[in-house]
């Protein structure tokens, strides 16, 4: 395995929420902008991945970037790869953060895109989010308490909002191309994926979210739930392999619920540096009437974008930050 290059460290100025760029193959993610890197034999085709400022709260893009963001998720998705890499559980798609590895790309696109990328190995997609708890909260905590059991995992009784499990589980959801992502168990992602491809990704998935919540909370923060794509690496002849890598962004504040160690309370909603403090300031129009959790969203004031803000440096810095003994490394 090659070593993971170092991130470019989030310049927080700019802000970019969508890019353009001279490329083939582009498509959009809620969050991220993907185009296709010519493939050179021997080479295996590659994506660029690029991060942009979008944020996106139930399924809905909203029109107010977030500035910085894209860099922030990149530079902790780039460190936990590596973290993950010291694992060796599983190989994963990230190739370079280098923007100067961009055929045909000149210096004004690539300052814009700058700490924002990675570029990386072409995969077929499994079409499941492989979503893994550590904690009672968010959806898994509105599935307990009507039927005591999340995904078809059953769980003890009085279980409160934001209490730690008798360990991690695997609660999978289809990943949607469209629409909203639906929560199925075990048995649904076998008839999706294939047993022996479940068994397996379910022991990686569980095996990384369990180091890094140790590491996490070595750093005073929990990391209460988080969710892994995998896929089918594509290979040097464009034709898809069976060879099993983890991909997409790793361990990111939009992928996961990370909590303040020092302000964890079981018994009622967590602080958090993620999203979930965008999603409550959303529920609160929902409530006065004011949207109705379809597109278009609203436009965010600024004080919850300062807000946003500075919860994924937080993160980041706890996590990442100069005084820490370096994830992976
Ligand atoms: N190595 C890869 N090969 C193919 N697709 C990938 C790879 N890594 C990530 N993806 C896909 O790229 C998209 C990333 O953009 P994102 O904004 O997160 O999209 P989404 O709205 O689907 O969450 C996701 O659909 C993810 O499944
Ligand atoms: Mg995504």
């Amino acid at each position: 395995m090659t070593s993971v290059p170092n991130a470019i460290s989030a310049n927080p100025s700019g802000t970019l929420a969508r890019t353009d760029l001279p490329l083939p193959g582009r498509r959009e993610g809620k969050i991220r902008d993907i185009y296709s890197l010519p493939a050179e034999a021997p080479t295996a085709p590659r994506l660029l991945i690029v991060a942009t400022d979008r944020i996106s709260a139930f399924d809905v893009v909203l029109p107010t970037p977030i500035p910085g963001k894209g860099q922030l998720l990149t530079e902790i998705s780039v460190r936990w790869f590596s973290f993950i890499r010291g694992l060796n559980v599983i190989a994963d798609h990230l190739v370079s953060t280098d923007p100067i590895d961009l055929p045909g790309i000149g210096i004004k696109h690539r300052s814009s895109i700058e700490g924002r990328v990675m570029i990386c190995r072409a995969a077929e997609v499994i079409p499941i989010e492989f979503v893994i708890r550590g904690y009672l909260a968010g959806s898994g905590w509105i599935e307990y308490q009507e039927h005591g059991s999340i995904c078809g995992v059953r769980l003890p009784d009085g279980l409160r909002c934001g209490d730690k499990l008798p360990e991690p589980i695997f609660t999978p959801t289809t990943k949607a191309s469209s629409g909203h992502d639906e929560a199925i168990d075990y048995e649904r992602a076998c008839t999706v994926a294939g047993r022996a491809v479940i068994d397996r990704l379910q022991n990686v998935a569980l095996r990384i979210y369990c180091a890094a919540a140790e590491y996490a909370l070595s750093r005073r923060v929990i990391l209460a739930d988080t969710k892994f794509e995998f896929g089918y690496a594509v290979d040097e002849h464009n034709h898809i392999s069976d060879e099993l890598i983890l991909i997409d962004e790793v361990l990111t504040p939009d992928s996961s619920r990370y909590w303040p160690v020092e302000r964890y309370q079981p018994g009622r909603e967590q602080d958090n540096f993620d999203k979930q403090y965008v999603r409550n300031h959303l529920l609160g129009l929902v409530e006065a009437g004011q949207w109705d959790k379809t597109p278009p969203g609203p436009d965010l004031p600024p004080q919850v974008v300062a807000d946003t803000v500075s919860r994924y440096v937080e993160v980041r810095d706890r996590l990442f930050g100069r005084d820490s003994s370096r994830a992976g490394s």
